[in-house]
């Protein structure tokens, strides 16, 4: 279940280290979260801020899937830096299983690093050049304490099993070098996957990938997410990847999530007009489809240091209503279950006898770009 109208996190499980007793409790909780870059002017004086993430909150159920979608630059990045403790939030709160990210020590983080795997969107660039599959893979488990060789091996042979890298005594004493980009990237999820972590945060994991293997990649990352009971935070700014394997998908437009719903409510009933211009624009990642050209939301993304009043996307969308859209915060709007919208469209009162919505969806969606 996922809301950007969550109350807060209860005060007992906002300590780094009380355990969650409740196996019920969201495994992941975000609340108001900003994450703000400081501008600075000759080095040192103030020049303004990079609102890259500003006022997010969802939560990530155990074992569930949740698609972060948007376009270059709307601070995708920046959102999964700071779920993985790398990014300190400027405002908000993270709690992972009842621990407050940011304010892990040192005991904790080590805890933190084994329950998160992270798949980066460069595969080679994350691998060490210098170091072969196997030490690659055991690295991680000596560093947490996994001291028997025989077990080791157990679980990196597995590991690769599971990435579909079989049999493993093959690609053990390679180096990345010698790898394709579809394997150096199975080689990064089976790392990631080496703890058995909780969640897995996948940050733009096929997007360098040769069009051939990004199903069967997002394919492996969907098996591993069932048989293990991860939680995924899958990171894209390709919505057709998502059905692959998400249970919900967050639209984020300059800093904010502008819709928030099941997968198959926003691919077959989006709603906010930003991602029905994504929609209208995105590829596929079947390689049969891999020349079919799409047009992009027009437009250029808005400055995230000065981004425009009222709704950040009003200066791109065709349905902007002047002396509303170009001057107050849209509010956000549950249209039905678990499927919210942050657009003035489906605010009764501003509305009045207009019918709510996007005027002429069905249309747009059957082809016709925003
Ligand atoms: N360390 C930083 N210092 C200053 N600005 C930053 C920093 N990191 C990111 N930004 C800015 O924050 C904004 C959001 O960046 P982010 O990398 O989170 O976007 P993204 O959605 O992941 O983009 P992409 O799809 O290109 O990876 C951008 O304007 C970016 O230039
Ligand atoms: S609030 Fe207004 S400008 Fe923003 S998406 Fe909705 S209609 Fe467009
Ligand atoms: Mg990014």
């Amino acid at each position: 279940m996922t809301s950007t109208t969550l109350g807060p996190i209860p005060v007992a499980l906002a300590s780094p280290s009380i355990p969650v007793v409740d196996p019920d409790a969201p495994l992941l909780s975000v609340r108001d979260l900003r994450v703000w870059y400081e501008l600075k002017r000759w080095g040192f004086a103030h020049a303004g801020d990079v609102r890259a993430v500003d006022g997010v909150s969802f939560d990530v159920a155990r074992g569930e899937s949740l698609a972060v979608v948007g376009e270059s630059g709307c601070g995708k990045s920046s959102l999964m830096k700071a779920i993985l403790g790398l990014n300190t939030p400027t405002a908000g709160q993270i709690l992972f299983d009842g621990r407050d990210v940011s304010a892990l020590r040192k005991g904790d983080l080590k805890w933190f690093r084994s329950q998160v795997g992270y798949v980066q969107q460069d595969p080679f660039g994350a691998l060490p050049t210098f170091m072969n599959v196997k030490r690659i893979l055991e690295e991680p488990l000596i560093i947490n304490g996994v001291d028997d060789p025989v077990e080791r091996q157990a679980r990196i042979e597995q590991a690769l099993i599971e990435v579909k890298m079989s049999p493993p005594a093959e690609w053990l004493p390679k180096f990345p070098h010698m790898l394709s980009g579809g394997q150096q990237q199975r080689v990064v999820i089976a790392r990631s996957m080496i703890l058995g972590p909780k969640l897995l945060v996948a940050d733009e994991p096929v997007s360098m990938l040769d069009a051939s293997v990004r199903v069967e990649i997002l394919k492996i990352l969907r098996k591993l997410q069932e048989e293990h009971n991860l939680a995924v935070v899958y990171i894209t700014h390709d919505l057709s990847t998502v059905r692959y394997f998400s249970e919900h998908i967050f639209v984020m437009y300059a800093g904010r999530i502008a819709e928030m719903a099941k997968v198959d409510d926003i691919l077959d009933d989006a709603s906010h007009p930003y991602t029905l211009a994504l929609l209208s624009a995105s590829s596929d990642p079947d390689a049969r489809n891999a020349l079919v050209q799409r047009e992009v939301p027009p437009g250029e993304p808005p400055s995230l240091v000065h981004p425009p009043a009222g709704c950040r996307f009003n200066p791109r969308c065709a349905f902007a209503m002047e002396g509303v859209c170009d001057e107050r915060e849209p509010p956000t709007v549950e249209i039905k279950d678990e499927h919210l919208v942050h657009c003035w469209l489906y605010d009764k009162e501003v509305m009045g006898d207009r019918p709510l919505g996007v005027p002429a969806r069905k249309e747009l969606v059957d082809g016709k770009p925003l």
